[in-house]
């Protein structure tokens, strides 16, 4: 079969099936910006949540606790920490509680379709964009490890439920003050319920939830409330890519919020 030659110009992959263009893409836009912005973001994101993950200080204060934290399952968790007293791992665990949990919505943004999208372009030029060829000889798509761990997601999925459950009870639990009496509210239990629903749109907005809902059905007809719950959730499924993003700064900013009032930076207003 005829190939072109690899060259600069004419990078891989050059199968036989691909058109045969010397130049890498006949782009004229500018089609690098996206994959550009897609990693710059994903880096800063990657390198805040490692720090305040291994930083094992100023997640809990004021009776908010930081999504990276929660469930606080270890024994050496701030002690009045929502679940702060389910300790499952007993005493061996010494490092931060949050490398115990951060697996769970790791994985689950890890194996997210959209997200796949995102770093297979932006960090593996996978490729770079639509029309722009790739630097790789060799695809084997999702059938190899590592990749092939990304057909767990709707396991991911529904620890993430888990994890909604958790972190919307966290919000509710915000509404009591210091003595643990209800009818208290901050700028941090809006702060905590605003992250709670943005999760909850990136879940329900999930390709798998959206499966897990409508598939595998012969007839519509014949389920309708599996229907109604499909075209819910088909609906929110097309703004999944935005749910992506701003939960993943909402978590950011979440936590960014209880470190500063943690760390005595930012005093919480309370309106009641
Ligand atoms: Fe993105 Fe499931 S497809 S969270």
């Amino acid at each position: 079969t005829d190939t072109i030659a690899p060259g600069p110009e004419a990078p891989a992959p050059l199968s036989p099936a691909r058109a045969k263009i010397e130049q890498r893409t006949l782009r004229t836009d500018r089609w690098w910006l996206s994959p550009l912005l897609t990693m710059l973001v994903l880096v800063a994101f990657i390198f805040y949540a490692t720090f305040r993950a291994f930083q094992n200080a100023d997640y809990y204060a004021d009776g908010l606790i930081s999504p990276f934290y929660s469930p606080c399952i270890s024994t050496n968790c701030v002690p009045d920490s929502p679940l702060g007293g389910f300790t499952p791992f007993g005493d061996w665990w010494k490092l931060s509680p949050a490398l115990l949990i951060l697996i769970f919505p790791l994985g689950f943004r890890m194996t997210c379709y959209y997200y796949r999208k995102a770093y297979y372009r932006a960090f593996w030029q996978s490729p770079p964009a639509c029309a722009v060829a790739e630097p790789h000889g060799k695809y084997s798509g999702e059938t190899r490890f590592p990749l092939i761990l990304n057909n767990a997601h709707r396991y991911f999925f529904y620890a993430g439920l888990i994890f909604n459950v958790i972190l919307t009870w966290d919000g509710i639990l915000a509404f009591r003050n210091a003595d643990g009496e209800w009818g208290h509210m901050s700028l941090g239990t809006l702060v905590l319920l605003a992250n709670a629903t943005l999760l909850w749109l990136y879940s329900l907005s999930c390709h798998s939830c959206r499966h897990a809902i409508g598939g595998r059905l012969k007839h519509f007809s014949k389920h309708p409330l599996r229907y109604k719950g499909w075209t819910l959730v088909s609906k929110l499924n097309h703004k999944h890519m935005l749910f992506a993003w701003i939960s993943l700064f909402g978590v950011a900013l979440t936590d960014a919020y209880v470190a500063l009032v943690a760390n005595g930076t930012f005093s919480n207003p309370t309106f009641f």
